[in-house]
């Protein structure tokens, strides 16, 4: 079997990669010319753990290839995967029109029956017009269907996320491209992932339901954060608390400065305008979008109250910029937005992350004391006022505190992403200030420590 992948970023790349793992031969198509040359020499453009090995494994197999080429990959195949770019419009809507481009190109290389897969995430109704943009090109002579197979990789843990899904989404009303898809994906039927089969709306929706519910989930903590911090209350322990009934589940229920990323931000929008497209209104989507704007200023404001009400002339060792942690992307990173908030109010920002301090710059640019960037999070700290902390990092929850304690001008620990243990912090002498939690300092004791128990220990 010959598959073509077009588009090779984020997700067309893995997803290339990963069906090569599967034994077919892919052929990955890019219009970037240098990014092209680069992956044939087996560099990957992206971090993403594990992603550069398995493409020069399946490359020194000879499955796996790139080309600007498109019309001979297109002839080639026998399924195209379409994995391009649908960036928001200013309406919220998807850009649809990179995949209009491509069902162009297949319709004019439609040369026998072609299984044609819409892996972005993209509009309901955008399969419907794929096949009609195909069928038009093509002039009607030659079988072809289409299919929606939304992907649901996270960053980061985007191999796992394809090796060992919760489930595979395939939706068409063509029982033989259904097949195919079902022989494509065999070695995940035989570890038993789910299959559900659909029609292409369906699974189109599925894929934003599920992002919009995430996100639900995420803004709602993020309301509930707020809550317990007028209340006296810990969200980390109202999280689990809530987390063990099932009907709720733990995951996605991390409090935070707000969700970012080239998904959320976007489906969560494009939900919203789906709905309005149909003279409705998602009315829990529009708050989730508001509510996940107005964490992001509280959070300015929680930092500034923490400095004692003003930014104005502190200086801050910032960590972690891109959107979360095990990737350099910082495309509507909340971390990003908040340093830029606090740098306009006057505060000084002495910033690490680290994979993303060069998409960072772009944003964010080095402007003399006002914004600089050190090689680690010591050197950040070296003369500021406090630590903040805005991407959760694994390096970052192991932070050597004395070594802090000295480089700054006082110890004071901001954490948006409550990975510390308050009273660890507190009893290493610093004020730890955190998301959702009362604010810990040393001495001052909670009287009763919070912790989940199950039988005689703890969960
Ligand atoms: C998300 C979904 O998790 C994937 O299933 C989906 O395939 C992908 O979008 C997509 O549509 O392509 P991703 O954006 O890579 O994946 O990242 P997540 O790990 O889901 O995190 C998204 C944002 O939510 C981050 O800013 C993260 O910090 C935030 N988040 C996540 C929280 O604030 N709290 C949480 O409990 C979880």
């Amino acid at each position: 079997m010959n598959i073509c992948v077009v588009g090779s970023g984020y997700v067309g790349l893995v997803t290339g990669a990963c069906l090569a793992d599967f034994g077919v031969h892919v052929t990955g198509v890019d219009k970037d010319a240098s990014k092209v040359e680069a992956l044939n020499r087996g560099e990957i453009p992206i971090y993403e753990p594990g992603l550069a090995t398995l493409v020069r494994k399946n490359m020194e197999a000879d499955r796996l290839s790139f080309t600007t080429d498109l019309g001979p990959a297109l002839e080639a195949a026998d399924a195209i995967f379409i994995a391009v770019g649908t960036p928001s419009l200013p309406d919220g809507s998807a850009d649809l029109s990179f995949v209009r481009q491509v069902a162009e190109s297949i319709g004019d290389h439609l040369n026998g029956y072609k299984v044609v897969i819409t892996k972005s995430t993209v509009p309901i109704g955008t399969g419907q017009m794929v096949e009609e943009t195909i069928r038009q090109r093509a002039g009607g002579e030659q079988e072809f269907a289409v299919v929606s197979n939304p992907e649901f990789l996270r960053e980061g843990s985007a191999i796992e996320d394809f090796m060992r899904p919760d489930r595979v989404v395939i939706g068409s009303r063509d029982e033989r491209a259904v097949e195919m898809m079902l022989d494509i994906y065999s070695p995940l039927r035989i570890a038993d992932v789910p299959f559900v089969v659909t029609n292409v709306e369906s699974a189109e929706l599925i894929k934003y339901a599920s992002n919009g519910f995430l996100a639900t989930k995420i803004s709602f903590i993020n309301e509930v954060a707020t809550l317990c911090e007028k209340l006296g209350a810990d969200v980390e322990v109202v999280a689990r608390g809530m987390g063990l009934d099932n009907r709720i589940g733990p995951k996605f229920l991390n409090s935070g400065p707000g969700f970012g990323g080239s998904c959320f931000p976007k489906d969560t929008r494009a939900v919203a305008q789906i709905a309005h497209d149909c003279d409705e209104r998602f009315r829990i989507i529009d708050a989730v979008l508001e509510a996940n704007e107005a964490v992001k200023e509280r959070m300015v404001t929680k930092v500034e109250a923490a400095l004692g009400g003003s930014a104005d002339g502190k200086t801050l060792a910032v960590l972690g910029l891109s959107f979360k942690p095990d990737t350099d992307d910082i495309r509507e990173s909340p971390a990003i937005e908040i340093a830029q908030g606090l740098a306009a109010r006057g505060a000084r920002l002495r910033c690490f992350d680290p994979e993303a301090m060069e998409e960072a710059k772009e944003e964010l640019p080095e402007n003399g004391d006002r914004v600089s960037y050190h090689g680690d999070a010591y050197a950040a700290a070296d003369g500021a006022d406090a630590v903040l902390i805005l991407t959760e990092w694994n390096q970052f929850r192991k932070l050597e505190l004395e070594n802090l304690a000295k480089r700054l001008t006082q110890p004071l620990i901001i954490d948006l992403r409550n990975i510390y243990d308050p009273s660890r912090v507190a009893a290493a002498g610093f004020r730890y200030v955190s998301v959702g939690r009362g604010e810990a300092a040393p001495g001052k004791d909670e009287p009763v420590r919070s912790r989940v128990l199950v039988g005689d220990g703890p969960l």
